[in-house]
């Protein structure tokens, strides 16, 4: 088990990328504070882990609001006593014309993605500053922070903001054994994905435009993003701080999309 008894918070648990990773790390032998906005999502799954023989607890949290955050951190000390691994994903999404962006929108995506990511940093680097072992902390960002989609301005602006906060984090507590990294995910099968497949005229239409898009020609699991979580959390990754580690299928590597025609040799 590659996460044995390492005490790791992990946000948004309730469904998607965060419910997957915080399944995966029990199976590794985490334990698990699962932090998520909604409990009727939240609790079950900490259920079907501890149902499974996983070590996990629930705790009701909203990132965005301090009270919540310190909540968060101090039931989990007071269950497990220490804190070694901090997962920021939960995260909201964002899709509209920037002359519709309002100052309310903006706010509510960088209060989740960007202040939400540094109240959870902190108090996890105040836990791990007190035990002296050091720690990994892993900001789930997007491949949005290689390039930029149009009508994600906030969503775009809080996903580089958190590369900023990893690099300047990173290199401050690099010599007080504290690794932080960015994990960037491409499009993953998530009800995102559903979601956008459901509202599209067609889904076979649908999905062929967007695997057009990505090198591989498939969206990716979550599966694939709690493998890398797993060892930027474990001591596999030991050397590794300030990084953002994209797993996208090839998609923010390419500078074009679908070619016109096949390349020759020239
Ligand atoms: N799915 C993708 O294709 C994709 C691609 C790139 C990046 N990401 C990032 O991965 C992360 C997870 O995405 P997902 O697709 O699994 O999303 P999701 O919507 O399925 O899950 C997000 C979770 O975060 C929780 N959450 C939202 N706001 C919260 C708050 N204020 N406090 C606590 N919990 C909150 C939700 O309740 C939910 O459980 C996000 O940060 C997202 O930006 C996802």
């Amino acid at each position: 088990m590659r996460l044995q008894g390492k005490v790791v918070v992990v946000t948004g648990t309730g469904s998607g990328i965060g419910k997957d990773i915080a399944e995966r790390f029990a199976l590794e032998g985490a334990k698990v504070v699962a932090a998520s906005r909604r409990a009727s999502t939240g609790q079950g799954v900490v259920d079907a882990i501890v149902a499974k023989g996983g070590d996990a607890i629930f705790i009701q949290t909203d990132i965005s609001s301090e009270a919540d955050v310190t909540a968060l951190f101090d039931a989990a000390v007071k269950k497990y006593g220490r804190i070694d691994g901090l997962v920021n994903n939960a995260g909201v999404n964002f899709v509209c014309p920037f002359e519709e962006c309002t100052p309310e929108a903006w706010d509510r995506v960088l209060n989740v993605d960007l202040r939400g990511t540094y109240l959870c940093c902190r108090r996890a680097i105040l836990e791990m500053l007190k035990t002296g072992d050091g720690g990994s902390i892993i900001n789930v960002a997007s491949n949005h922070t290689m390039a930029a989609v149009k009508g994600a301005a906030p969503y775009d602006a809080a996903k580089w903001g958190m590369v900023g906060l990893t690099k300047s984090l990173g290199i401050e507590f690099a010599s007080r054994k504290i690794r932080v990294n960015v994990l960037s995910p491409g499009l993953i099968h998530t009800q995102i994905w559903d979601d956008i497949l459901n509202a599209a005229p067609s889904h076979q239409e649908c999905n062929d435009h967007w695997n057009s898009n990505i090198p591989m020609h498939r969206v990716g699991t979550c599966a694939e993003i709690s493998s890398a979580a797993v060892f930027m959390i474990s001591d596999e990754s030991t050397y590794m701080t300030g990084a953002n580690l994209v797993i996208d299928g090839g998609t923010s590597s390419q500078l074009v999309t679908a070619e016109p025609y096949e390349s020759k040799k020239i």
